[in-house]
């Protein structure tokens, strides 16, 4: 080959590298006939609900306004069913960047954040509006503000409703029923001394498990909303479900703190701004689920009881040691809470 031919040859070959490389890093690829941005991120998102849950339809709208809003830049993919772990892992792995944004219970973050026990204790709300009263307010903002400290942050509340008692053994009509009932709870010390103070046994288990320790009997019962109760299928092995409402544990979403601070400002407002619309999709989804699940549960052969307000006031009465053990140098936040509901 001539000196001239290899020259044209290596100029070829060299805008054909140019060309090739030209197509990456501009934030577009070819694909076919069209060009899809390629994402700047793309962002893990942990939910332990199944798929057609509340939390799990508001996990997935807000990575859709995401990606809508930032031009395809950010991408979230949502991880439904515990996938990526438990909660507690799933906290974990938030702090180190591990995960990037996640929906979790109060429960398990109260762990990390104890302060966050004031907002689930026993029988504090007078109902859902008081409850949503405090968490919207200044009390509520606040309390967004305090997980910081662990290297997390958080973006908006969800609505979980009211936990009540169920079980495979007998109708719970008085506090006395509770006795010697080993009794599945949250990853949480509050939920373990809430059970304790109506005599029952304890015991720490993740939600995926409940469902087979109840069909064993190494449980004999838990306590859930009326969603997690139906759709987890906890019904079908603990057929007794006591309406008490011995608590109110919201959930927020959450995003790790290292990978927030990745963002540019810009960023960060738009994926607020997301949050918290998809929290509001989130409360009317709840609302519209909750009574699906409560209707499909009573005419499911279960058997319902309501407590009379006689042992409603029983059941208020046990928790108060729940109250000094938690909250004693709290007791200004507790009362403006219940301040929020008269
Ligand atoms: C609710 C909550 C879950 C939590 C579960 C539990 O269902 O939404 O996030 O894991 O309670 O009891 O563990």
């Amino acid at each position: 080959m001539g000196k001239w031919k290899h020259a044209a040859v290596a100029a070829y070959m060299f805008m054909v590298v140019a060309a090739l490389l030209s197509g990456c890093g501009h934030g577009e690829r070819t694909a076919g006939e069209t060009k899809e941005p390629v994402p700047e991120y793309v962002l893990t998102y942990a939910e332990n609900q199944a798929d057609d849950y509340p939390t799990a339809l508001g996990a997935y709208r807000f990575a859709q306004l995401v990606e809508e809003r930032t031009g395809g830049r950010i991408q979230i993919q949502v991880s439904t069913g515990g996938t990526l772990g438990d909660e507690r892992a799933v906290i974990e792995q938030l702090q180190f960047g591990g995960i990037d944004f996640a929906r979790v219970s109060l429960s398990p973050l109260s762990e990390f954040v104890p302060h966050l026990n004031v907002l689930q204790m026993p029988y504090l709300y007078n109902d859902s509006e008081h409850m949503w009263r405090v968490l919207e307010g200044p009390i509520g903002d606040e309390f967004l503000e305090c997980v910081d400290s662990v290297g997390v942050t958080a973006l908006s509340w969800y609505d979980a409703g009211a936990r009540n008692f169920y079980n495979s053994r007998r109708p719970i009509e008085t506090v006395e029923d509770v006795k010697g009932m080993r009794i599945r709870v949250q990853e949480s010390e509050l939920m373990e001394a809430m059970v304790e103070a109506l005599g029952g046994e304890a015991l720490k288990l993740v939600y995926g498990e409940v469902y087979s320790a109840l069909q064993t009997g190494a449980i004999d019962g838990a306590e859930n909303n009326w969603p997690s109760y139906e759709s987890e299928r906890h019904y079908e092995v603990a057929p007794y479900y006591t309406v008490d409402e011995h608590t109110r544990v919201p959930e927020m979403q959450l995003v790790s703190a290292y990978t927030w601070n990745k963002l540019t400002e810009e960023d960060q407002e738009i994926i607020r701004a997301c949050a918290r619309e998809s929290a509001v999709y989130e409360r009317k989804l709840w609302a519209e689920r909750s009574q699906a699940s409560e209707e499909k549960i009573r005419r499911s052969g279960c058997v319902v009881t309501e407590l009379s307000a006689d042992e409603k006031r029983r059941f208020q009465e046990a928790m108060m040691p729940v109250y000094q053990k938690f909250c004693e140098e709290d007791m200004d936040v507790i009362d403006a809470i219940v301040a929020e509901g008269k």
